[in-house]
């Protein structure tokens, strides 16, 4: 598995690159307008407006609320039925050149993401996205995998690892970009406790603005802003504790219910 060229530890200075203190975290705007869509003319997302700056933006909602299809709204990798979605005053769908550049989304399934045999190429191909050379992508692409010390994952075959390692390979695959907003849509989902907690410390460390999708609030502790969706509209926005102790009696509440999860109407 482990390849001999890969074994040099990573530079201090790339390390810095990619995580810097967290002090040094540069917020973020997120503007939504009016935003609605519909998928065959079910609502999905329904009028959201909002406007705020964050480094810690936290997402909460039901399954089926809408998290993830906002996610992709934000990324610009769907429009609109109507309205308008910005990050720092860029709309990302109108503007796929700065999406590319200054938004990584992470996706809830990771068999949505991933396209390329090894991890190593799977990492560097964003690199190339960016413009960099393929030799160039392929060497920042294993600076990446040593600052999570994976180096040795390099020219493992993506299609054996396990669906939280994969997981990994997708969100070093959007660090390595250094975007300035990070969408990590269930970034904890499958991963194991060790695994979950170097991923939680490098979060932690990340310089840029984060927006952290989970139905799980605890997931979102470090959050300083939280976003309650709810059947596609916001329930409630505020500070992290605020809008997580609501989140948590509503559904303990409706956890006494036998309802599962509501498909729109
Ligand atoms: N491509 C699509 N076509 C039709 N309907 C869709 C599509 N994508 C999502 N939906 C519907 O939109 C609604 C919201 O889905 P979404 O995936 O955004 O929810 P979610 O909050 O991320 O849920 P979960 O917690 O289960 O991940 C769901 O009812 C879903 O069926
Ligand atoms: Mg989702």
């Amino acid at each position: 598995m482990a390849s001999s060229h890969l074994k040099a530890e990573p530079t201090i200075e790339i390390q810095r690159n990619i995580f810097t203190a967290r002090e040094k975290t540069t917020p973020v705007q997120i503007a939504l307008t009016g935003l609605s869509l519909a998928f065959e003319q079910r609502p999905v997302l329904s009028d959201l407006d909002l406007d705020l700056r964050f480094s810690r933006l936290g997402i909460v909602g039901r399954n089926g609320s809408g998290k993830s299809t906002l996610a992709r709204v934000l990324a610009g990798l769907v429009a609109p039925s109507s309205g308008k979605a910005t990050l720092d005053g860029v709309d990302m769908y109108a503007d796929r050149r700065a999406a590319i550049r200054d938004v990584g989304i992470l996706f809830q399934n990771p068999d949505h993401q991933i396209i390329f045999p090894t991890v190593l190429e799977e990492v560097a191909f964003g690199l190339t996205q960016l413009g960099r050379s393929k030799r160039q992508a392929e060497r920042d692409a294993l600076d990446t995998l040593a600052a999570f010390h994976k180096s040795d994952w390099a020219d493992v075959s993506v299609a054996t690892l396990s669906q939280g390692q994969k997981h990994l390979v997708c969100l070093m695959a959007i660090v390595a970009m250094a975007p300035k907003t990070l969408v990590l849509d269930e970034p904890f989902a499958g991963l194991d406790i060790p695994t979950k907690a170097q991923l939680r410390r490098y979060l932690h460390l990340f310089s840029g603005a984060v927006i952290h999708i989970s139905h799980d609030p605890q997931d979102l502790k470090g959050c300083e802003t939280v976003l309650w969706l709810d059947k596609g509209r916001i329930e409630k926005v505020g500070t992290g504790p605020d809008v997580i102790s609501d989140y948590l009696t509503e559904m303990t509440r409706l956890g006494d219910d036998d309802d599962i999860s509501d498909l729109p109407r």
